[in-house]
């Protein structure tokens, strides 16, 4: 983790597949500077794997573990219904979550999984929060993306 002297404290910051890779090491930076997380995850023991490991690494234990299967719309709605009702402020959300696979594979919604992972679920799950990203400024919004699909 690089050195910085950015202070995160009172902020909420949003990871998407916070339990594994990037999104993992993201939400430990985080909640280092202070930062009170949400990390979204798939998987409730992987989820809460991951919450206890940053705990335990960090000391920080303001986190809290949403479930969302991202790759569906109508988790993605109902995981921005939960953070519109449950937190008054969001300042940081951070599209993250991510798959590669080999073979071409549909979601029960019809969808084909990447692309439903990589662009229908982050710029749904980010036109549904951008009220209360709006209303917490200064706020940011930041998606990992992949040469992949080319
Ligand atoms: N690593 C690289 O070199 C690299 C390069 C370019 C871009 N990226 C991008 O960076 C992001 C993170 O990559 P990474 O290497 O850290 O990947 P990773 O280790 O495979 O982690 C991906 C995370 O996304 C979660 N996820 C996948 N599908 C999900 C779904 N439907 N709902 C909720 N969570 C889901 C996974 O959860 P599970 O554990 O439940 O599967 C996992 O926590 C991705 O968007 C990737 O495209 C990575």
């Amino acid at each position: 983790m690089q050195n910085t002297s950015t202070d995160m404290t009172g902020k909420t910051c949003l990871v998407t597949g916070a339990n594994s890779g990037i999104g993992l090491e993201t939400a430990k930076g985080l909640a280092a500077l202070g930062a009170d997380l949400i990390l979204v995850c798939r998987d409730p023991q992987r989820g809460e794997n991951a919450r206890k490991e940053i705990i335990a690494t960090t000391g920080v234990d303001r986190i809290d573990l949403l479930i969302a299967d991202i790759s569906l719309m109508a988790s993605v709605r109902e995981l921005a219904d939960q953070i519109n009702r449950d937190y008054p402020q969001l300042h940081v959300l951070i599209n993250n979550a991510g798959v590669m696979l080999s073979k071409r594979q549909l979601t029960s919604e019809g969808y084909e999984m990447q692309y439903a992972v990589h662009h229908l679920a982050p710029f749904l799950l980010t036109h549904l929060l951008l009220d209360k990203l709006k209303a917490s400024s200064p706020a940011r919004i930041i998606n990992l993306t992949s040469k992949m699909h080319t």
